[in-house]
């Protein structure tokens, strides 16, 4: 069986405005590139993971712009909000008929869990007790399919002092879930704009650039990094191993 193949496209910080900038980068520019490079790849696309910070003012017709720049590639679009997502906008601008905003997807033998980590007012991540009731019953549900795990937030530190004070507050209740599921195979997340990619108890922990700014790894204070645009493309394979890399634009 082909494995399950989808692209995370993280953090577009894209405005209300048409040409709004992000530390003088275009961002619905840079979408725009990063869709393009996705698209000459040329490979099938199951789905998009836009794992939050998918607008940075909040406004509807930022999200309107999200969803006209990803219809090139043809796909579903699964999203979840970060802590720059207007969460009342969210959920209300993100639906159609080839968008999800939170929720689940049952595919092949896997299931991907979509999270809300975003708290009204707050940079940091933290997980409300109906989240963790969700996550719990939506694993508990399926004990026979592979599970992936998508949020904005990191639930672990990644190495950066400044970034690692805005990450989930409560990751522990998180781990208590995962660590009781042993067909949890991975978790994915947005936010820190950089790649990360590491293994705990056999899950795979996973982040990726967003596809505007980057912020330099191992950094004390905010530091942007001169990377350019990227995204992360995973493959869900059916004996529950997952194959992924980051891309960055040519
Ligand atoms: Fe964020």
């Amino acid at each position: 069986m082909d494995p399950l193949r989808f692209i995370q496209i993280t953090d577009t910080h894209l405005f209300d405005r048409a040409e709004g900038t992000l530390r003088g980068l275009d961002t619905a520019q840079s979408l725009a590139a990063v869709v393009a490079q996705v698209r000459a790849r040329g490979s099938h696309i199951d789905g998009i993971l836009a794992t939050g910070d998918l607008s940075h003012d909040g406004g509807t017709p930022s999200y309107r712009r999200l969803v006209q720049l990803l219809a090139p590639l043809h796909a579903p679009i699964y999203c979840l909000p970060g802590n720059h997502d207007a969460l009342g906008v969210f959920a209300c601008a993100l639906k159609g008929s080839q968008v999800q905003s939170g929720g689940c997807l049952l595919a092949d033998n896997w299931q991907l869990i979509f999270l809300d980590s975003a708290l009204p007012g707050a940079v940091h991540g933290h997980l409300r007790p109906a989240e963790f009731a969700r996550l719990d019953a939506a694993l508990r549900g399926h004990p026979e399919r592979h599970a992936l795990i998508c949020l904005h937030h990191q639930p672990i530190p990644v190495g950066s002092a400044w970034l690692d004070k805005l990450m989930l507050d409560n990751a522990a209740g998180l781990f208590e879930i995962v660590d009781r599921h042993a067909h949890v195979r991975g978790i994915l997340w947005g936010h820190v704009h950089q790649s990360f990619d590491a293994t705990r108890n056999r899950v795979r922990l996973l982040a990726s650039p967003s596809t505007c700014i980057q912020f330099k790894p191992g950094c004390a204070d905010f530091t942007l990094d001169d990377q350019p645009p990227g995204y992360r493309w995973v493959e869900l394979h059916a004996d529950g191993n997952i194959t992924t890399d980051v891309e960055w634009l040519d």
